[in-house]
């Protein structure tokens, strides 16, 4: 065998060693955890044959408590691009298979190399998570890994989309890189994410918790809002990764692809002229109005369990992505709370980085009452959704199908915020207030002195229903574009969209906005 060939098969040997990584007994050990090892995780990940890996032969450099002995090809990490429906991407993938996928310097530098080219080329990023934290022996070092990638996630921020799936554990400082990208997947019965695990939770504060109580999937879907999406296992946070992948642009100066649109632009709902339902405080189904105007009904929700008041997620319109916000009038009558205002901000502020126009449906009474919302701040969160829809430059178009008042009028996405095109179903009643509550107000003291207080209220109210309680009188003025049949909505929608498809706004020069936080 000649030199050459020697080396080629030295160079195929080393190829092989690396793509065991731990080594075939911790490869089982994986598969017995029910996870799937992070080469199996890209594979299910990228168009097949797509992925071309880089820095294989990377090893660490550590030789504290005997390190030097242990040392695995690639590390504890498996990183390159590759393609999703032909688009490139950038991924990592922790191993657990070598040292619990925990980070080390030269690990930190394998993601950071390929964060750094994501920017350069202009593509997303995508991190699949499986890791024990820093890596204990390499102290400080690992710690500053971490800083590096963090710095990396705030840079790349709003340039291009960023996408993290928990698929193991991510504890500790960890956490605080997927919390800086744009959306987080977590897999049911596998993964965990906290700050400080169980034991500290116990010695610190004498709480009996499991994991998963307080760091699962589901907690973290439906009561913190850290997670986006609670995945069925592994090979579904994998699914919805790509899906989510096919209504977001490469990166802030691109658009989401186009896709073919099979559905009737002019199609006419007719369901929608009688959802509304006579007595105003019955609720109806935000569900039923979304899927009858986006395209084959299709839409991917975000955060489906958290703050369900509102409902924010991607579909098509015309074959063009659109981040749809509704308020939900089915769930607390569709109010706007401290979370359903961070969760709306933050939706419409990655819709607006990333060129996706916004579809608001409106049917929202107010913010919630109570000292319970105003300690949490509701001023401050719902401020968030007021900020995040005015600064926005995308394309907004805006549909009142019933409740629109007060300050809730305004924060979603009212004319005056730059609302690009507000329509209004016939049903609208866009006012400064409910027709009880203001009557209650205005006529306290005619009540108390009539003979029959009720009566009185009931007058009055029938005619501050009659002046306010409609869209004509918004519309009047000019804040409402037009009031259109609920059955045209999807028409209207899309006609709108078409006509802002060359909308040029830009927002003063600065160094950045100063968001409520
Ligand atoms: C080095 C680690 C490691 C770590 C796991 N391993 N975590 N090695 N540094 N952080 C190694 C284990 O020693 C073991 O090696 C292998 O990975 C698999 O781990 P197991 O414990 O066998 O797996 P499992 O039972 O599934 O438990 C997983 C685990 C547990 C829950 C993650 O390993 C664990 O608690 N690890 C420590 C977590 C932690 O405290 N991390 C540091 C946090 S501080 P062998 O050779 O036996 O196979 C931190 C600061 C970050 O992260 C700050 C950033 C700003």
């Amino acid at each position: 065998m000649s030199n050459q060939l020697e080396k080629v098969k030295e160079l195929i040997q080393l190829r092989e060693e690396a793509r065991l990584g731990g080594g075939e007994k911790a490869i089982a050990k994986q598969h017995e955890r029910g996870k799937y090892t992070a080469r199996e995780r890209i594979a299910q990940l990228l168009d097949e044959g797509s992925f071309e890996e880089l820095d294989m032969f990377v090893r660490h450099r550590c030789y504290n408590f005997g390190q030097e002995k242990k040392s695995y090809l690639g590390d504890g990490v498996v990183t390159g691009y590759g393609t999703i429906d032909g688009r490139l991407v950038y991924v990592f993938a922790q191993d657990f298979t070598v040292f619990g996928g925990s980070l080390s310097e030269t690990m930190a530098q394998k993601i950071c190399k390929i964060m750094d080219m994501a920017m350069k080329m202009g593509a997303p990023v995508i991190g699949l998570n499986d890791s024990g934290g820093a890596r204990i022996q390499e102290g400080i070092n690992a710690l500053s890994g971490y800083a590096e990638i963090f710095q990396r996630n705030i840079m790349a921020s709003g340039v291009v989309p960023q996408i993290s799936a928990i698929l193991g554990p991510c504890a500790g400082g960890a956490v605080y890189s997927p919390a800086l990208t744009d959306f987080t997947i977590m897999a049911k019965g596998i993964s965990y994410m906290f700050l400080t695990g169980p034991k500290v939770v116990k010695t610190v504060t004498g709480e009996d918790v499991t994991q998963e109580e307080l760091g699962g999937a589901e907690v973290h879907s439906s009561k913190s809002g850290v997670a986006h999406f609670a995945a069925e296992d592994g090979e579904d946070a994998i699914k919805i990764v790509r899906k989510l992948f096919s209504f977001i642009p490469q990166n802030n100066l691109e658009e989401a692809p186009m896709v073919e649109c099979t559905d009737p632009i002019d199609r006419l709902e007719d369901s929608l002229n009688e959802i509304i339902p006579d007595s105003a405080t019955r609720p109806y189904d935000m569900y039923e109005v979304i899927g009858a105007i986006v395209d084959n009904g299709e839409f991917l929700e975000i955060q489906r369990d958290y703050a369900k008041n509102i409902i924010v997620g991607f579909a098509h319109m015309n074959g063009q992505s659109v981040g749809i916000v509704a308020n939900q009038p089915k769930y607390l009558a569709g109010v706007l709370d401290c979370n359903a205002s961070r969760k709306g901000a933050r939706f419409v502020r990655f819709c607006d980085a990333f060129n996706i126009p916004l579809v608001t449906l409106v049917d929202v009474p107010g913010f919630l009452p109570g000292t319970g919302q105003e300690y949490n701040a509701v001023i401050l969160h719902g401020a968030k959704l007021l900020y995040a829809y005015g600064e926005a430059t995308v394309p907004k178009v805006t549909v009142t199908l019933r409740k629109s008042y007060g300050g809730s009028h305004i924060v979603m996405s009212c004319k005056q915020l730059r609302g690009d095109m507000n329509y209004a179903w016939p049903t609208a009643e866009i006012a400064v207030m409910g027709g009880a509550g203001a009557v209650e107000v205005l006529y306290a003291k005619e009540a108390k002195a009539a003979e029959d207080p009720k009566k009185v209220l009931a007058e009055k109210e029938e005619e501050y229903n009659k002046l306010f309680c409609n869209p004509y009188n918004a519309a009047r003025y000019g804040y409402i574009d037009d009031v259109i049949e609920p059955r045209n909505t999807r028409f209207r929608v899309i006609r709108a969209l078409q006509q802002l498809a060359t909308k040029k706004v830009t927002n003063p020069a600065k160094k950045h906005g100063n968001i409520p936080l």
